[in-house]
């Protein structure tokens, strides 16, 4: 029995040997446990002679007490020191300077597209999106572009080799125009739209990309003439460029879904641009084969549509005089406009 000192500081030595908590464990066990040195101990006392039983386990008991406490000790320790080393992995210097990541800025083009929409959107335009891959139906015959009609070459596009749910031919769409039939077949009028987006033709040069991107525009109603285009789109430009120091001019041309047809030219009046007449859109007052088209009666319903380019806006705005820019990703280009 005058063993216990000797055991109570071997434990107490062990405890403090590890470092590892499930090998504390063990260790208390051999101790502690069912069939622990404390526990055989106290199992002993039945053999002694019951005057001495009192006094033996007083102080076995006082033995495993210690031995308690300084499991319970170490453990505290063990687990403090485990979410010591966590912190210490896991500190943060607050003094290290930032990696400094720079701003990123909007695609010139894509401002573009966002001003179009906001001083439309003033004027109580509705903003629709639509199908890239469009019907050749909707792309061309419904807009008075029959098949194996001439007007179709102005307009070479790249085939898509799959047919849509009812049957009808696939392509890239070739301007933002199928967004008229497809919106007025689904909103009845007074209709007043946009329908800015991505669009597709076997064009390539400094004024022209095989993708490039369209604003549509469209405009019908009981009462809506030729004027209203002018006035409309005069003052879209003066807020586009901020600026009334421009000339609009509305020039004879012809698409097969507008009658009568005119592209859009503009001039700066001041300015390092001024002088010079620009294509900028084609428009007209809309075909009554295509208001048919729409699923409305021409005899009473009429208005205009346009169709600009969003990169020749954008050149203009910016002087750029090469649309390639647009597309070669050249940060130097790109952060002008940030
Ligand atoms: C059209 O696409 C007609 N859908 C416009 C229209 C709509 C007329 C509604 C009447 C009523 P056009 O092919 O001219 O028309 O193209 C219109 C504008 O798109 C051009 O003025 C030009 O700014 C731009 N554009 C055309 N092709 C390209 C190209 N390959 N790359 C960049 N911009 C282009
Ligand atoms: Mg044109």
């Amino acid at each position: 029995m005058q063993d216990l000192e000797a055991l109570v500081a071997k434990a107490i030595a062990e405890f403090g040997s590890t470092a590892d908590a499930a090998e504390l464990e063990r260790i208390k066990a051999g101790y502690l446990g069912k069939s622990g040195s404390l526990t055989e101990a106290l199992k002993g006392l039945g053999k002694l002679p019951p005057e001495e039983r009192k006094e033996a386990g007083g102080r076995i008991n006082g033995a495993k007490n210690r031995i308690e406490e300084a499991l319970v000790a170490r453990r505290a320790a063990l687990a403090n020191a485990s979410l010591e080393a966590r912190l210490a992995e896991e500190a943060i210097d607050v003094t290290l300077p930032g990696r400094g990541r720079s701003r990123g800025g909007i695609h010139p083009v894509m401002r573009t597209w966002q001003r179009i929409e906001s001083i439309f959107a003033s004027i109580g335009f509705d903003i629709a999106d639509g199908p890239e891959i469009e019907t050749d139906w909707n792309n061309f015959t419904a807009l008075n572009n029959p098949e194996n009609h001439p007007a179709r070459s102005m307009q070479d596009t790249f085939y898509v080799d799959m047919k849509d749910a009812s049957g009808l031919n696939l392509l890239l769409r070739t301007h933002t125009s199928p967004m008229q039939v497809r919106y007025a077949r689904q909103h009845k009028p007074p209709i007043k739209v946009i329908a800015p987006g991505r669009t597709y033709r076997v064009d390539s040069d400094a004024t022209h990309s095989p993708m490039f991107h369209q604003v549509e525009g469209l405009w019908i109603d009981e009462d809506i003439s030729f004027a209203d285009l002018k006035g409309v789109y005069t003052d879209f430009l003066k807020r586009f460029f901020e600026s009334d120091d421009l000339q609009v001019r509305f020039r004879p041309s012809f698409f097969p879904f507008t009658e009568p047809s005119a592209e859009i030219d503009m001039m700066f009046t001041a300015g390092p641009n001024k002088g010079r007449w620009l294509e900028i859109s084609g428009a007209g007052q809309v075909h009554p084969v295509v208001i048919r088209n729409y699923g409305l009666d021409p005899e009473r319903h009429v208005g205009f549509a346009f169709g600009s380019g969003l990169e020749r806006l954008t050149m203009l705005r910016y002087g750029i005089d090469d649309l390639r820019l647009f597309f070669d990703g050249d940060l130097r280009f790109l952060k002008q406009f940030a």
